[in-house]
């Protein structure tokens, strides 16, 4: 399979697949809350685990290794249980804990995470019970169960659509939304009723992303004729993506048993191109040598992550058909040999084995910038005080930036609690953020802040990247001096 791929991203042209349908669908996204402007990247347990071996040891072994095998550092982010038993309901209706499998419970768990400078991820269903009904729904319990999730922490909640007999999806999807807004805590709704309900057409207003079919596999096997046919079924969806609102043809099966190392590259490529999220599936503790370079390579990331979000969709056209003059001298990168030929005029012939892919950029400079690619060190600032006396401390933050070029300074949201103020400083592409805790005339207690900040393309003055992260201070004793 060859393809060709086309986005923009300050000026420069990128080439890899396709052409667009001549009217983009309107566009229903209202959300103004800056997650997920570029396709999400993460790890969720079910493809490779379902739901039995789930538990607080698994999810922080995952974590370090989604750290120590540079994934956090490509822009894999979201991580967190899905159907894994986590939590019940108990008398009160509340949601709580199941301490047995996360015995640090789901805070803490949300804690470590974000402290690893990646962010938390959980699963629920919109129905009576999950699918496997083991775990609660959030049917009649939406208000509070969103409360609990902003209380654990979460960033990323994956919504099933199990045991919904009788729900409108629409009226169920909104309602989980405004749960969420009351809640007060930004956090990506990834929908998951399996297309059912066409949530293209509608979902953009009240989540980020939704299934467009149904499990790519069952737990613990990948399965490379269902994920081509899904590919080929979610590619058609291509107008109804974009910045905030993505296709999501279901999490990752590269590196999982099943798939040789040109079917996990072409299906790599495939999910790049299509900006699906790229949410790993396999196991990251156990990764074959050829399995890290496939979900690590950044110029294939670029192409899922380029800021414009246009979803790639296939066409069998010459390169004339999608505006590129033939005859002019073009620039090929191919994004699995990290090769750059040219300049050809009159296309190029390129040998794909079988289950192969040829994946390249095109350009008519021999550039090949990456766009903007997000790390941070830690999501969480904790600090506490003992001394009654007013004072003054500081903790920093950083901010790299993968992409090739800098990025302007990230701007802090203006309303931030008295007891805290945040300055931003560069140190090339990095930059950090410096919290300042002010402690005068505070009284004993904990208290909590969501710190946001955007960053802004240069060129068009669209918004590009927006991060939050928690700032929590435990202040011990009452503290004289005046709170500014
Ligand atoms: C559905 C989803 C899967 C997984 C399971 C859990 O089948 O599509 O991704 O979350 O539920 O039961």
């Amino acid at each position: 399979m060859t393809m060709i791929m086309l986005g923009v991203w300050m000026a420069f042209v990128y080439c890899t697949i396709i052409t667009w349908a001549e009217e983009p669908s309107p566009k229903v996204h209202a959300l103004d809350d800056g997650l997920v402007l570029i396709p999400p990247m993460g790890w969720y347990p079910w493809n490779n685990f379902g739901q039995e071996p789930q538990n607080e040891q698994l999810i922080k072994e995952i974590v370090d290794a989604l750290v120590s095998s540079g994934m956090r550092e490509v822009g894999y982010s979201f991580v967190g249980p899905d159907e894994g038993i986590c939590f019940y309901r108990d008398s009160n209706g509340k949601l709580t804990t199941n301490l047995e499998r996360y015995p640090s419970g789901l805070r803490g768990l949300g804690d470590y995470i974000h402290k690893k400078g990646l962010k938390y991820a959980l699963y629920t269903d919109a129905g009576t019970h999950t699918c496997s009904k083991a775990m609660p729904g959030t049917k009649d319990h939406e208000f509070e169960d969103m409360r609990q999730f902003a209380d654990w922490r979460c960033d990323y909640v994956k919504i099933d659509w199990c045991n919904t007999e009788d729900l409108d999806i629409v009226k169920t999807c909104t309602k989980l939304h405004d749960a969420q807004h009351a809640a007060g805590r930004p956090i990506v709704h990834s929908l998951c009723s399996w297309g059912e309900g066409s949530p293209w057409k509608w979902a953009a207003a009240v989540g980020h992303l939704w299934r467009t079919s149904g499990d790519i596999c069952e737990p613990g096997r990948a399965d490379w004729g269902n994920a081509i046919e899904i590919a080929f079924a979610n590619e058609q969806l291509f107008e109804w993506a974009g910045p905030g609102h993505w296709n999501d043809p279901d999490m990752m099966i590269v590196g999982m048993p099943g798939l040789s190392e040109a079917q996990n590259r072409s299906f790599f490529s495939l999910w790049c191109m299509m900006a699906a999220p790229l949410i790993a599936g396999n196991d990251l503790r156990e990764m074959s040598k050829s399995t890290i370079p496939i979900l690590t390579n950044l110029e294939a990331i670029g192409v899922n992550q380029d800021p414009l979000g246009i979803q790639g969709h296939i066409v069998r056209v010459d390169w004339s058909d999608i505006g590129i003059d033939e005859t002019a001298g073009l620039y090929v990168r191919n994004l699995w040999t990290h090769e750059t030929t040219g300049p050809h005029a009159n296309g190029i012939s390129v040998t794909v084995a079988p289950d192969d892919v040829a994946l390249l950029r095109i350009s008519k400079i021999n550039a090949f910038p990456l766009p903007p690619i997000i790390v941070a060190d830690s999501y969480l600032v904790s600090l506490r005080v003992t001394d009654s006396i007013a004072q003054t401390l500081s903790a920093a933050i950083t901010i790299k930036n993968k992409g090739s070029d800098d990025l302007p300074l990230w701007k802090v949201q203006k309303s931030l609690p008295g007891w805290l103020s945040v300055t931003v400083t560069k140190n090339g592409k990095n930059q950090t953020l410096t919290n300042k805790i002010s402690t005068a005339g505070l009284k004993k207690g904990l208290y909590h802040a969501i710190v946001r900040a955007d960053n802004t393309e240069p060129v068009s003055g669209k918004p590009m990247s927006t991060i939050y992260y928690d700032v929590d201070l435990e202040v011990l004793n009452d503290v004289g001096g005046v709170s500014k």
